[in-house]
């Protein structure tokens, strides 16, 4: 069974006196193929074992009563006044009720306490496994009949259109459709993808988490996509092309039409779609020395042509480079903090480990914390014979 929360459970119990029906959805890693979903190309994530459990219960009301453990707080809201809500956490809950309503479904109101243990602001999508349990949990409780994919998309939809970030569709798909042990190559554009064993002999992965969340995150990224569009606009000749229609062979000739911002983020988007091609072969024929190669040149291509790292994370990248039985490393997710992915020998996890900690407290005064990935199973429900 995949992990859930218990507490949640227990508390759903305590408050509301009655049995819920449980829901989780995991967050994720990335292996390669950063700030690629909203570029059409593709990306290589997979779910892990650290998710958000949403349970809940019809009540009969006209009221919703939503508690989080992690914030310890409790709101309540109607169908009529959900949009006065402005509680941060509450939105992502409410930004999918919308999604559903704006469909024309009904969605009766519900007691609801949720809890999560994936690490807020480390880029691992704690807010996509939120949208995505809820999304799912509704979806299967009230039989609205949506598929995984459009559930995925209707996630993202919630965190564009109610929260306010223009993310891709990669963290919701990745939380909706993982399988254990498995990474798969997502077609951005098409939403076809392919499960890849994640089996990788003697070595490991381990995130490091930096702790640090700088805030400009959210708006660079929305930067970033509008660079990139107005990028593709000008080689269109004023019609919107696709990354697709573009030839990497080609790129100097594309020097000329763009400023030199959006030429290093042509190029850089343009080389990790090559690379996370290269990283779906050197997984199958199990190159791993390719394969962290091509980690680092991810890192270098986001630190430098795409510049959405930021010192810890370089910092972090630079140590790894100069360790002994890490083949690659690279930054994750939207980046500004969070997390570095790393491609390690198993032996040498705990020792790299303790003295990355050593170092990045002694330049940054932060102890940062590990997490070795485990690949977990997407959005499902948790069957439990529970009593009253
Ligand atoms: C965030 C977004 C994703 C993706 C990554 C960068 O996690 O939510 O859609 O763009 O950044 O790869």
């Amino acid at each position: 069974m995949p992990n859930y929360s218990l507490q949640a459970v227990e508390e759903f119990q305590t408050r509301f006196h009655t049995i819920p029906h449980i829901y989780r959805s995991p967050g994720r890693i990335n292996l390669i193929g950063e700030h690629i979903d909203y570029n059409n190309g593709w990306v290589m994530p997979a779910g892990i074992d650290k998710e958000t459990t949403f349970c809940f219960l019809e009540n009969g009301t006209e009221t919703f009563h939503i508690y989080s453990i992690n914030q310890q707080e409790e709101i309540s809201f109607t169908l009529e006044n959900y949009n006065s809500i402005t509680t941060t956490w509450a939105k992502f809950i409410i930004g999918v009720i919308d999604e559903f309503l704006k469909k024309g479904k009904t969605i009766p109101a519900f007691d609801a306490v949720l809890e999560g243990n994936v690490p807020f602001g480390s880029g691992l999508s704690s807010s996509a496994s939120l949208e995505c349990a809820v999304a799912f949990g509704l979806n299967d409780r009230f039989q609205l009949d949506f598929s995984r994919v459009e559930l995925a998309q209707l996630a993202q939809a919630a965190e564009n259109n109610y929260v306010g970030v223009n993310c891709g569709i990669m963290d919701q798909f990745a939380s909706v459709f993982s399988k254990e042990n498995h990474v798969f190559k997502l077609d951005c554009d098409s939403l076809t993808f392919e499960y890849f064993p994640c089996d990788l002999g003697q070595y490991t992965l381990i995130l490091a988490n930096s702790l640090v969340h700088h805030s400009l995150a959210d708006s660079e990224y929305n930067t970033r996509r509008m660079e990139c569009e107005s990028a593709l606009l000008k080689l269109g000749n004023g019609k919107k092309i696709n990354f697709r229609d573009l030839q990497k062979n080609e790129l100097e000739q594309y020097r000329k039409l763009l400023s030199p911002i959006e030429f290093n983020r042509i190029q850089f988007v343009l080389e990790e779609i090559e690379r996370v091609d290269e990283a779906a072969k050197a997984l199958q024929k199990q190159d791993f020395e390719k394969l962290g190669k091509l980690l680092y040149g991810s890192h270098e291509g986001l630190q430098h042509l795409y510049e959405v790292s930021c010192k810890e994370l370089d910092f972090m990248v630079d140590f790894a480079r100069e360790f002994d039985g890490i083949l690659g490393s690279r930054m994750m997710g939207g980046g500004f903090g969070g997390c570095t992915i790393n491609l390690i020998e198993e032996t040498k996890a705990e020792k790299f480990m303790d003295q990355l900690s050593q170092a990045y407290q002694a330049r940054f005064g932060i102890k940062p914390e590990f997490y070795p990935v485990k690949i977990g199973e997407g959005s499902s429900k948790v069957q439990l014979e529970l009593k009253e």
